[in-house]
């Protein structure tokens, strides 16, 4: 995956803006939709906890808010510590990912660590199934 620099610096840069005054894990996500375009993400926390969500289904809202309906190509998500996406996120990038794709965790040192998307939720529960 040639864009797999671009990803993770956009995915580093966009947690930056994260709101999580409440847990203080800041996480940003970016995925690389296959227009080619880079759609970001950050965790927007609520003084009401349960409303508060994950950036990487933020940076799917705003792929699908932007351009409607497109397949996903990869993904990367920022933390501190290289955390991995929560179920939920999983489940909902699988919604956009007909096709297996990579997916980078960095943590604040810059570490990568490189997985699959189906590699996080194998045996997934996906579109194909309603079919
Ligand atoms: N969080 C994410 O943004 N993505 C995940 O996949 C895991 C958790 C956020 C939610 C909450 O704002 C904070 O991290 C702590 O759970």
């Amino acid at each position: 995956m040639d864009r797999q620099e671009e990803l993770v610096e956009a995915a580093v840069a966009a947690r930056k803006k994260a709101y999580a005054p409440y847990s203080n894990y800041t996480v940003g996500a970016a995925v690389l939709a296959a227009d080619g375009q880079v759609f970001t993400g950050v965790n927007v926390e609520n003084a009401s906890y349960g409303l508060s969500i994950c950036a990487e289904r933020t940076a799917v809202v705003r792929m699908i808010a932007t351009t409607g309906y497109q397949p996903i190509r990869a993904v990367a998500v920022a933390t501190s510590n290289g955390g991995s996406p929560c179920g939920a996120c999983r489940q909902v990038l699988v919604e956009f990912a007909p096709q297996d794709v990579p997916l980078w965790l960095i943590d604040a040192a810059g570490n990568i660590q490189s997985f699959t998307l189906y590699e996080l939720l194998p045996d997934h529960f996906g579109p194909e199934r309603l079919l």
